[in-house]
């Protein structure tokens, strides 16, 4: 039998501006997404640790951010897929960075839906990039804020993760698996007053997307980041379209009943 519990709001501790967002860890720091986050905190004075990859373009964005007005901006570079490497980016983190108030992870690939079809090894690697890697990092910040009782938890999905299409759902899988942990986790960490926000991008003009069709007319990554922001600084609300526009979208897709939807060739 399913025993459910509710906890009382007076457990939460309150959040109060002043214990707002100071410490940011961002996993993925190179993402063209993450690039105008982070020139947007910086320009707030904020402090960040970033990871990624290539040492070299971190020393570039660290240059780029200096000047921009960032207080603090250490690196570490990691390879975020290899959760193997995650102890050490953790112990780095804790012992650079200790109290950390928010974390944003905003790595993750989208291979073409037709290699994933023909590779299992693609298929595999889109869903440990986007899925297996990200819960298994999550749960190592997860816990220690839930110990410290405080801070706020980010992760960017997609709204590719609200229903599974012809053309992506392998890489929709992965982010709608990874949307429902969040969702998990958001109610576990919620007596310890730690926020956790799902953030569901609309599509976006990056890197990822730049040799698309029609990516020209894709969302600004600078509003995507702003829209980001926002929620850190609000910790609100605990599930992030952006641009707005996408929860609308995404409401009506929801409705097409799976007769009709699974006709969709896109
Ligand atoms: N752009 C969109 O339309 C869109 C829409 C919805 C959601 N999203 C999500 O938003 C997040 C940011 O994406 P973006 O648009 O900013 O894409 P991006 O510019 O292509 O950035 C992708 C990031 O993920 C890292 N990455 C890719 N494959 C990796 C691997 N195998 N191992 C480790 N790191 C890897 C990249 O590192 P390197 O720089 O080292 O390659 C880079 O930091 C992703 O989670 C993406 O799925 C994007």
């Amino acid at each position: 039998m399913m025993t459910i519990t509710a906890h009382p709001t007076t457990t939460r501790p309150a959040y109060t501006p002043a214990r707002a967002m100071k410490k940011i860890v961002i996993l993925g720091a190179t993402s063209g997404i993450a690039l105008e986050v982070q020139r947007q905190l910086a320009h707030q004075g904020r402090e960040l640790l970033l990871v990624a990859r290539s040492p070299q373009r971190l020393a570039e964005i660290q240059a780029d951010l200096a000047i921009r007005g960032a207080r603090q901006i250490l690196t570490y570079s990691a390879d975020l897929a290899s959760v193997q490497q995650h102890a050490g980016i953790f112990e780095f983190v804790q012992r650079a960075f200790a109290d950390f108030d928010t974390v944003l992870l905003a790595y993750g690939s989208m291979h073409d839906q037709k290699d994933s079809e023909t590779s299992v090894d693609v298929l595999l690697e889109e869903l440990t990039v986007n899925f297996v890697s990200a819960t298994a990092i999550l749960t190592l910040f997860a816990s220690d804020l839930e110990q410290r009782r405080t801070g706020c938890l980010a992760a960017i999905t997609s709204v590719a993760g609200d229903r599974g299409r012809r053309s992506n759902y392998v890489y929709g899988s992965a982010k709608g698996a990874l949307s429902l942990f969040l969702q998990g986790l958001r109610s576990r960490l919620h007596p310890a007053g730690v926020r956790v926000i799902t953030i569901k991008p609309g599509p976006v003009r990056t890197p990822m997307t730049d040799h698309l069709a029609n990516s020209a007319r894709f969302g600004d990554p600078e509003q995507v980041a702003r829209d980001i922001v926002r929620a850190l600084e609000r910790r609100s609300p605990d599930v992030l379209y952006t641009p707005k526009i996408w929860r609308y979208i995404m409401g009506a897709v929801q409705q097409i009943p799976e007769n009709i939807f699974k006709r969709l060739s896109f």
